[in-house]
């Protein structure tokens, strides 16, 4: 992404500032210029070159006001992110005019206005990596293996790194599915003469019981954006089911793993595309505004509808997936 915008700015005749530690760049004015050099082979990098962080400015004392001071020495701020970093861009758009234009990037692929963010097809393939590898543990040791990923309150990378490895329990923040359910699909499956059962479940499912009682696991503390710092329900998750199904379970949580490492082909070609149309943006004045991926086009559309409510993972979906559960 910063390649194509760079190398396309770079082109048109324009300097391109890189803003270290995203919105934190900008309140403590930590910047560098961006050359041809520096993009040179980051194609396969994951990350970012120019680093980042979880700052709300509008939360900061005085945030705002360094924000602003250090958008007007910019003609054009290009921002890449998900609801909280391209939430503060369409307010700083409706209520300051600001010259910005958004990227859509998450691995929770939870925008709206966008099929897709990039980030979200390397952390699915990681997640669908690690499920096809613990099949190996599952079968050879007859265990029910429970692998946590993230999505935040959205259930994209589990339900698809589950329905594409096969898993037979996918339990989401979507879906209000119970631990005595759960434990029903896999004690049904052992029934039919299999050993092993693989769960994925998604960081934001909450554990709940029949009984209606419901528990978010998190832990301690909010970030900038307070969002509850969520892990650990997959122990919590596989506790409850080796106490109530007998079966022997063992847990994995991905974490950060799954935010690591190469980019896919798909996710830089993604990343390309909406670098190549942010660029656009910029050079048209088309501010406020966001590329995105609808169909196969990359098309323009107002960050405020991105960023207005989550994309979650539709009922149908979860529906068709649910037919191989067990
Ligand atoms: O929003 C992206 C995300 O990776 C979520 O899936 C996850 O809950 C969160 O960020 C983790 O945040 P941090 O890196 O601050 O622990």
């Amino acid at each position: 992404m910063i390649r194509a915008v760079t190398r396309r700015a770079l082109d048109h005749g324009d300097t391109v500032t890189g803003v270290l530690h995203g919105w934190r760049g900008l309140i403590e004015n930590t910047t560098r210029e961006l050359t041809a050099a520096d993009i040179s082979g980051i194609l396969p990098r994951g990350g970012t070159i120019v680093r980042t962080s979880r700052t709300n400015p509008f939360k900061v004392e005085g945030g705002l006001v360094r924000t602003l001071a250090a958008l007007a020495d910019l003609d054009a701020l290009v921002v890449i992110g998900g609801e909280d970093t391209l939430g503060v861009a369409a307010r700083l758009h409706a209520e300051h005019d600001a010259p910005v234009v958004g990227v859509p990037k998450t691995i929770d692929n939870d925008l709206s206005a966008t099929d897709y963010t990039f980030g979200f097809d390397t952390a699915l393939s990681i997640a669908t990596e690690a499920i096809d590898r613990l099949h190996s543990t599952a079968e050879s040791h007859d265990r029910v293996m429970v692998c946590e990923v993230m999505g935040r309150h959205a259930g994209w990378i589990a339900l698809l790194s589950g329905m594409a490895g096969g898993a037979d329990v996918v339990l989401i923040p979507e879906q209000p599915v119970s631990v005595e359910h759960a434990c029903g699909l896999i004690e049904r499956r052992h029934r039919r003469g299999k050993d092993f059962s693989i769960v994925v479940v998604s960081e934001g499912w909450e554990l709940r019981y029949d009984s209606g009682e419901t528990q978010l696991v998190s832990g301690a503390g909010a970030d900038a954006f307070g969002h509850a710092r969520l892990g650990g329900i997959g122990a919590v998750l596989a506790g409850e089911i080796e106490q109530r199904t007998g079966f022997e379970t063992r847990v994995t949580q991905l974490g950060h793993v799954q935010r690591g490492g190469s980019p896919t082909a798909h996710d830089r070609v993604l990343a390309t595309r909406f670098g190549l149309k942010a660029a656009e943006l910029v050079f048209d004045g088309s501010f406020g505004q966001m590329a995105a991926l609808r169909g196969n086009d990359i098309v323009a559309v107002p960050i405020a509808d991105a960023v207005a409510s989550l994309k979650t993972v539709p009922a149908e979906l979860y529906a068709q997936a649910e037919t191989l559960f067990g």
